[in-house]
């Protein structure tokens, strides 16, 4: 039998009923998923209902005990359990050993398999939105956190030729530097502060700037604190990227715009790793198109609620 006929025979239980699928987290209520999934299901006329569950840290282990007993077919993983799922992993892949956290388990017979699909998502958005290779670039990442891990992750692994890691506390970068950078020997992968007086100068400007911090988020109408030359280290010609992990026009993004090639939210790249899980589920092909479309309609909604 295909992978696709195994994950295919995998969707149901031996009563013929759909095995259960969605995220955790905590909290969970304003997560997309459950919209950009269901509308994947719906193209493929499955009938599975992919759900959202809320489950604090302490519950998380009974969480999974269950879904193991009921068979799911396998979860979504978000804040706060990403790291925290890893020590009740039978498995688990590269990409997962790399930056420490899992987004995406399966649930086979009787292994339980953890991926990460965030740097295979950040890729597939930059090229989809902005047609970007990273190939050779020089970058710059803000933020140390476990996003942060999976962009540079990313951008290491298809051969930009720089990323600098500008996080607040030092500390921080120093520790993912320390960590990722052995894997690639031939990438010039650097820890700064978050003070673009200390980021390395070149003649050739950065060509993608993001940002995984939460800076922004909590004060939306606060300017962003760097002005976009020093992101992109001087960039008179609009060669530069700017991408925001968070969705909507975020300050980092108003700020960006009069200078910036390309601007990018993060709404296509959770469409992007939501697709990337749908796959490893099913064995089919996602329909991004689709699952983008209802992602913008269930963050519209959301918003005017
Ligand atoms: P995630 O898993 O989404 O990456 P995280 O691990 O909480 O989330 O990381 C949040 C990032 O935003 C960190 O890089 C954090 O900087 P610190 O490591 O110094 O905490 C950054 N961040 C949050 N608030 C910030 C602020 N007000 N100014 C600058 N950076 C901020």
């Amino acid at each position: 039998m295909s992978d696709t006929n195994n994950k295919q025979a995998n969707l149901y239980n031996s009563d013929g009923s759909p095995r259960e699928v969605g995220v955790i987290g905590h909290p969970i209520e304003h997560s997309l998923s459950p919209a950009i999934h269901n509308a994947a299901f719906a193209h493929y006329h499955l009938p599975h209902r992919y759900q959202k569950w809320d489950v604090a840290p302490s519950d998380l282990l009974r969480f999974l005990n269950e879904a193991w007993i009921g068979n799911y077919l396998g979860l979504n993983v978000t804040v706060p359990h990403k790291e925290a799922v890893l020590r009740y992993l039978d498995e688990w892949d590269d990409i997962v050993e790399a930056i420490g956290a899992a987004n995406t388990l399966l649930v086979e017979a009787d292994v339980l398999t953890g991926y990460n699909t965030d740097p295979a998502g950040f890729l597939e958005a930059l090229q989809r939105d902005a047609n970007y290779e990273p190939k050779g670039k020089r970058t710059l990442v803000l933020g140390a956190g476990g996003a942060a891990r999976a962009v540079v992750l990313a951008l290491a692994s298809e051969g930009a030729v720089e990323i600098v890691v500008a996080n607040r506390t030092f500390e921080r970068a120093a520790t993912l530097v320390n960590e990722i950078g052995p894997l690639f020997p031939n990438v010039h992968i650097f820890a700064t502060p978050l003070d673009p007086a200390a980021w390395p100068s070149n003649r050739n400007p950065r060509t993608l700037v993001v940002n995984t911090t939460s800076l922004g988020l909590l004060e939306p109408d606060k300017p962003f604190p760097i002005s976009p030359e020093a992101l992109s280290g001087r960039d008179p010609d609009r060669h530069t990227i700017f991408f925001d992990l968070t969705y909507g026009d975020t300050p980092f993004l108003k700020m960006a715009r009069p200078i910036a090639a390309h601007v990018l939210d993060g709404l296509t790249m959770l469409v992007a790793q939501g697709a990337q899980s749908f796959e490893l589920w099913t064995g089919l092909t996602a329909p991004r198109d689709l699952m983008l479309a209802a992602a913008r309609n269930a963050l519209t909604a959301r918003d005017n609620h």
